[in-house]
């Protein structure tokens, strides 16, 4: 067994950002992760980091701006830590190296991004996650943090008292990819998960194969409840094709929308008066689709975006990867043509329930990044907000794990016994009761060691010694492959779940994903070998997406109302008196229970009072 005071699951912005504070708090850190660093999927972020560093600027705006992106759902202590913390963050970016654009008079280059009332979006030509996660490696490098890269973490080991704000994290179990090796690492003070988000829940996203929403299942099968999942962005911009995103740097620099008229439809068919392709995501990818449907899409599927009258020079200052990433994935010349795009599943502004101190209701597990809802974006996040969300809510989560004296938090996790409960209106079984891997990785309530302590080492044990089992158990049975029920689960996503949503096609998603689990009780894995065994890795990666599809879903359904990305053909309006409420789904040991919270909109000075929002 590996033991450190804190343990990082997961090696992107946020995971990287909470590593460094730990250790610069003097903790014992490590990290580990699925895939080495850098190949982590912050690197495929593109167009910037939000950050109020200008003259003209201010924290407060961006804190409006981020509210209004939201559509009222976001909590201001959230969204007012990240705004007050995201400049100085960037700056301690620049000051280990990271590569930004500049102005010829050497200040950092800023640029327009949609929902934006400020040019805010700090930038590293169209590679910004690239740079942003290399200059954080160096530093961890230098920090002396452990790396355990290529460790594929199975399961949490939590105790398993009766409410979840009862029960302590101590560590996790890990498969090494290389060798098939199972082991336990125990954490003195904490585990923090940064595992990003689920996007491989859907057939056609922009996020990397290795975004399968891991900590996020894990956590709520520990008993950390999931929030506002049903929020999930469709970011307008992705190539038809893969799914491979084209920068709404694009658009912040001036590239022109166009539907199969050549009608510049933002402006010429009334989607976004003022702010036209610059408009919050969730406007411009409607926009999108509502053109396609009414039969203005090119080959019935997606629209054009143009971006020859910027000109080569500037093209290539601050665009040049879009330039490689149009050719190479769909044969067309940027310089030349107009690129095609349509809406692709991007980000999920739901995920585990935390403060703003990356904390969750179980003791010592904290969570950062996308995977995480501290809940800054609510039902729709402003574009340029992700990256600073990782590095400040990364170094939180990084400073409370070693035991920095913070600020508490001002929002509560857990504790749902007094908030209004729901039913589901599911026309199917949900959830997984009594499934593998839950009651057998938990420990009841620690084992009391002499001395009286609770013997944390033995909790870390039986949660290895319960994921062999499960390990050995998918090795040695016949049955169908993954890919199988994986392909039919996103496909099903995407049809039901996506930027329109009906109450009959959620059911039908619903009844998928029940076929789905059950097909699943019959996997097998082909690959009979413990090293590099991919087939078992993924095998156990769609069971984590299966879990959080339904949650998604769960939430979509519930939700009759429209706001931010979540749209209702039922009910196209947004409903304050009723929905200004968090979603919160608790896995009640697999059967799903959903409740409510109420959003927070009291900020340090103001209440932010709901708008129309337009743009
Ligand atoms: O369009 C983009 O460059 C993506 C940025 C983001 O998701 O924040």
């Amino acid at each position: 067994m590996y033991e450190h005071d804190v343990i990082v699951v997961g090696a992107g912005g946020a995971g990287l950002r909470a590593a460094i504070a730990a250790k610069n708090e003097g903790a014992d850190v490590a990290i580990v992760s699925k895939v080495h660093p850098v190949r982590s999927h912050t690197g495929a972020a593109e167009g910037g980091i939000n950050a109020a560093l200008r003259e003209g600027d201010s924290w407060e705006d961006h804190a409006y701006d981020t509210m209004k992106g939201s559509d009222y759902l976001g909590d201001a202590p959230a969204i007012e830590t990240l705004c007050k913390n995201s400049p100085n963050e960037v700056i301690q970016l620049e000051h280990w190296g990271m590569a930004f654009s500049r102005e010829e008079d050497g200040r950092v280059s800023q640029r327009p991004f949609g929902g934006l009332s400020f040019p805010r979006t700090t930038y590293a030509g169209a590679e910004t996650g690239h740079q942003l996660l290399h200059t954080m490696y160096e530093q961890l490098v230098k920090s002396g943090v452990q790396v355990y890269d290529e460790w594929h973490v199975l399961n949490l080991a939590v105790t398993d008292e009766e409410r979840p704000e009862d029960r302590t994290c101590h560590g996790v179990v890990a498969y090494d990819v290389q060798t098939g090796e199972i082991s336990g690492f125990r954490a003195r003070n904490g585990v923090i998960l940064a595992t990003g988000g689920p996007g491989q829940a859907f057939d056609h996203t922009t996020n990397a194969v290795s975004c399968t929403g891991d900590g996020q299942a894990m956590a709520y099968r520990a008993g950390v409840p999931l929030e506002d999942m049903e929020f999930i962005q469709f970011h307008p911009t992705s190539l038809p094709s893969t799914g491979v995103l084209i920068s709404e740097g694009v658009r912040g620099e001036g590239g022109i929308l166009y539907n199969a008229e050549g009608e510049r439809f933002m402006f010429e068919h009334g989607y976004a008066n003022n702010d036209g392709e610059l408009a919050s995501r969730d406007v411009v990818s409607r926009a999108e689709l509502t053109e396609v449907n009414e039969g203005r899409g090119i080959d019935d599927e997606y629209v054009h975006l143009d971006m020859r009258h910027l000109g080569e020079e500037r093209i290539l200052d601050r665009l040049e990867n879009i330039l490689h990433l149009a050719e190479d994935f769909e044969g067309v010349d940027g310089l030349k043509e107009p690129m095609p795009v349509k809406p692709g599943q991007h980000y999920a502004m739901g995920g585990i329930e935390t403060n703003e101190n990356g904390e969750t209701c179980v003791n010592g597990l904290y969570a950062a990044g996308e995977c995480a809802c501290a809940s800054v974006h609510g039902a729709n996040r402003l574009g340029g907000n992700a990256l600073p969300e990782l590095i400040v809510f990364g170094k939180r989560a990084g400073k409370h794990a070693a035991g920095a004296e913070m600020e508490p938090a001002k929002i509560e996790t857990g504790q749902r016994g007094e908030y209004e409960t729901a039913e589901i209106d599911s026309p199917v079984a949900l959830g997984e009761p009594g499934s593998f891997g839950d009651a057998d990785a938990v420990a009841d309530g620690g084992t009391v060691a002499e001395g009286g302590s609770v013997d944390e080492t033995s909790i870390v044990e039986r949660a290895v010694e319960a994921e062999r089992r499960n390990i050995d158990e998918l090795l040695s049975s016949e049955g169908i492959h993954h890919s199988e029920v994986r392909s039919d689960l996103q496909q099903s996503m995407t049809r039901y779940v996506n930027v329109f949503r009906e109450e009959e096609g959620l059911k039908q998603a619903l009844r998928d994903i029940r076929e789905a689990r059950d097909r699943y009780k019959d996997v097998a894995v082909s690959d009979p070998s413990r090293t590099f065994n991919t087939d078992l890795l993924q095998t156990i990666e769609t069971r984590n997406l299966l879990d959080l599809a339904e949650a998604i879903t769960i939430g979509a359904l519930a939700r009759e109302e429209f706001r931010g990305a979540h749209w209702r053909a039922e009910a196209p309006e947004r409903k304050d008196d009723e929905w200004l409420k968090h979603t919160m789904l608790s896995w009640n040991d697999g059967t799903p229970e959903l409740w409510y919270r109420p959003v927070m909109l009291e900020g340090e000075d103001k209440t932010y009072e709901p708008k129309t929002r337009s743009y």
